[in-house]
């Protein structure tokens, strides 16, 4: 339980809202305690100030601050994302990175320009342009910020758009939320994993921590299934073969397959780059008619694991500001932004 001491610090709260049939109903909640008294706690959430009677507290803990990170910390973290979406066709150009995938998505085919380029901003830019002439593309710079500004405003000098601001989040493992997590139905779940698989390269996600949706099996599996590689296309617009090697060409890669009735309902993916410190998590789509029912946080959970059974110690990923359901669960998974980025892309 808080003490005094924990005020000004970040806490995560699961409170009791309800009962159902004879069950209690619990929601979480993460923000700094600004007030703690015998009758009530004050939480500062993202969505405003939350009073929370002391009665209805069924557990509360401290989770570690926010920070700005350092730009050493940017970079590093930059260059694990980019070890986690590795593009087929890639150029040097000094310290920054060229990638091409065949169009497949803006991350594989944009420039990294982080370090030094070897040459004055402008040449470099012009060089940007000219490599991706070469591959017939249009050109695409991605920007983290502030770490990128000057870059960004020599783009912004040459008439350069930009697409939605991409938020880069992170996460100590295990997930600051993840043991506090609850199911729809209201009943607290934990531990007690899926029913094992058999076979070769799939693992059973019955770790600590792992969360079992009721009526869902959850698999971790080294190579994506058809199924998933088709739910995987329809959100990213179609799979062109470079594709397949930006989601497999990575050591430590797992593909969660979330089935319900034997349909594929929900997928996630995990890899484990950055010397083996980093977690990454991308493509976690949950089919429309399944979402709310806490699958995306049984998928993000059971990767948890396996990243942390690899040894990695924090998670990543990155999703678009506007994305509020991801932001939404992402919070709630006890996410902070670490920096954002800005695809930025060249004029016709
Ligand atoms: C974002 C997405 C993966 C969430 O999947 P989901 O299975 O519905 O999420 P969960 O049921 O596990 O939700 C867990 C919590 O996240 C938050 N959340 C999820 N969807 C939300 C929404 N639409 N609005 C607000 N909060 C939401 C809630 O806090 C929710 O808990 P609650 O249902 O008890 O309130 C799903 O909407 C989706 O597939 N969207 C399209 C693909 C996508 O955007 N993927 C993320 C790319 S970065």
């Amino acid at each position: 339980m808080l003490r005094q001491q924990d005020v000004g610090h970040r806490i995560v709260v699961r409170r009791i809202v309800g009962i159902r049939e004879g069950r209690p109903l619990f929601s979480d909640a993460l923000g700094e305690l600004v007030e703690l008294s015998e009758t009530h706690l004050t939480l500062a959430t993202a969505q405003g100030q939350l009073r929370v009677p002391v009665a209805q507290v069924h557990r509360a803990k401290r989770v570690p601050p926010t920070r700005r990170p350092t730009a050493a910390a940017v970079v590093a973290l930059e260059r694990a994302a980019d070890e986690a979406w590795p593009a087929p066709t890639r150029g040097r150009l000094g310290d920054w990175l060229l990638r091409s995938a065949d169009g497949w998505t803006g991350r594989a085919n944009s420039a990294l320009p982080i370090g030094d380029p070897d040459r004055p901003l402008p040449a470099a830019v012009d060089a940007v342009e000219r490599w991706y002439a070469e591959q017939g593309q249009p050109a695409l710079i991605n920007t983290p910020l502030p770490l990128a500004a000057p870059v960004g405003a020599e783009l912004d000098s040459r008439g350069w758009g930009s697409r939605p601001p991409t938020l880069v989040q992170t996460a100590p493992l295990p997930l600051p939320a993840q043991d506090t997590a609850v199911a729809r139905n209201g009943s607290a779940v934990a531990g007690a994993g899926v029913e094992p698989v058999t076979g070769a390269d799939v693992e059973p996600t019955s770790g600590a921590g792992a969360e079992p949706v009721p009526g869902a099996d959850m698999e971790l599996v080294a190579a994506p299934s058809a199924a998933w590689l088709a739910i995987a296309a329809g959100r990213k617009g179609g799979l062109p073969d470079a594709a397949r090697h930006v989601l497999t060409a990575v050591d430590q890669v797992r593909f969660a397959h979330a089935y319900a009735d034997g349909t594929l309902v929900a997928i996630g993916r995990g890899t484990v780059t950055g010397q083996g410190r980093w977690l990454g998590l991308s493509l976690v789509e949950v089919l429309p008619e399944a979402r709310r029912q806490g699958l995306a946080r049984a998928v993000i959970a059971a990767l948890a694991d396996w990243g942390r059974s690899a040894g990695a110690t924090h998670a990543f990923l990155q999703v678009e500001q506007r994305n509020t359901a991801a932001v939404a669960l992402y919070q709630r998974l006890g996410f902070t932004t670490h920096h954002t980025y800005l695809t930025r892309v060249a004029p016709h």
